[in-house]
């Protein structure tokens, strides 16, 4: 059976053949050529989500798969039922996959262990988020071509952000050197190690970490994991590591300006640049949807491109 757990798991040719399947099911979507066909996902999402859920449900209706949303609001995990009990129920509805995002850390392993049903995990604590890490460089390809030798700087809370972690994955594997920066308390020790061959520098200085860079990733404060750190105050955090348009005077020229969403405007970045000529930030949500098409026909073993 095909998950789609982690990026962490995957090679840097599995990539590069779902970076090419996304690049197919994007010219098939614009062509208006996605085949339709049948069979049911469904979205189990036990943590609030926008555009990762709605993209997975437009992905599946694209690709012609009927989609129920589960959201933990007015379910039987209100009345105490276990994420597993839930799960095994869901699954013994028939889905062709079910698409998880869990606040707990591996909850989606356990999940693709014990179901006998597909697992696509669209994020799992602090942990991974591989969908997001997939679009991301997917929308870094098309502005930069191969990602080979490029410098991509990914800014905030290192610490707390599955974004970050799985993007640390994707990147390094398609030969992408990354700087990391934000305040000590979002930066964990020893993050260079995460991945082999010192494809990772840490940064605590925003200037430091953008200069000559090819693309720069700010993230948001994940507050909803921040229990007990010692957190800077938002206008201490947007004064040092903010991106303002004077900042972005630093990056190489035709860098790209990314952000996973939802983006706190004033705090990571000034609207001038969330909305600015560098950035892609709707560019990774209009990518979304191909990828998540690519991640669905993985796991269904379809063939490439969602043709029949
Ligand atoms: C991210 C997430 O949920 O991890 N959002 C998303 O999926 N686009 C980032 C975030 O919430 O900060």
């Amino acid at each position: 059976m095909t998950h789609f757990l982690g990026i962490e798991e995957l090679s840097a040719s599995d990539l590069l053949a779902m970076l090419a399947e996304s690049a197919a099911c994007k010219a098939a979507l614009e062509a208006r050529s996605v085949p339709q066909r049948h069979g049911l996902i469904v979205n189990l999402f036990f943590e609030a989500s926008t555009r990762t859920r709605v993209s997975f449900e437009v992905a599946a209706r694209r690709l012609g798969l009927e989609v129920i949303n589960w959201t933990t609001t007015g379910s039987s995990q209100e009345k105490g039922e276990t994420l597993l009990d839930t799960a095994q129920n869901v699954a013994a509805m028939g889905p062709c996959a079910i698409v998880v995002r869990h606040p707990a850390a591996g909850a989606p392993w356990l999940l693709a262990q014990r179901l006998r049903c597909p697992i696509v995990n669209a994020g799992d604590g602090a942990h991974e988020h591989p969908s997001q890490a997939l679009l991301d460089a997917l929308t870094l390809q098309e502005r930069l071509g191969s990602l080979h030798g490029k410098v991509v700087a990914i800014i905030g809370d290192i610490t707390h952000s599955r974004v970050a972690r799985s993007n640390v994955f994707a990147l390094s594997k398609l030969g992408v050197r990354l700087r990391l920066c934000g305040p000590s308390s979002f930066l964990p020790s020893g993050i260079e190690s995460l991945v082999p061959g010192g494809a990772i520098t840490v940064h605590r200085v925003l200037d430091e970490a953008l200069c000559g860079v090819d693309a720069v990733m700010a993230l948001r404060i994940q507050r909803e994991r921040l229990e007990g750190v010692g957190v800077p105050g938002l206008r201490e955090y947007q004064r040092r590591f903010g991106l303002t348009a004077q900042k972005l005077a630093r990056l190489a020229p035709g860098a790209v300006v990314l952000h996973p969403g939802p983006v706190n405007r004033g705090v990571e970045m000034t609207s001038e640049v969330a909305d600015g000529a560098q950035s892609a930030v709707l560019a990774q949500v209009r990518n979304g949807v191909a990828v998540r098409m690519a991640i669905l026909n993985r796991v269904l073993g379809r063939v490439p491109g969602g043709a029949p």
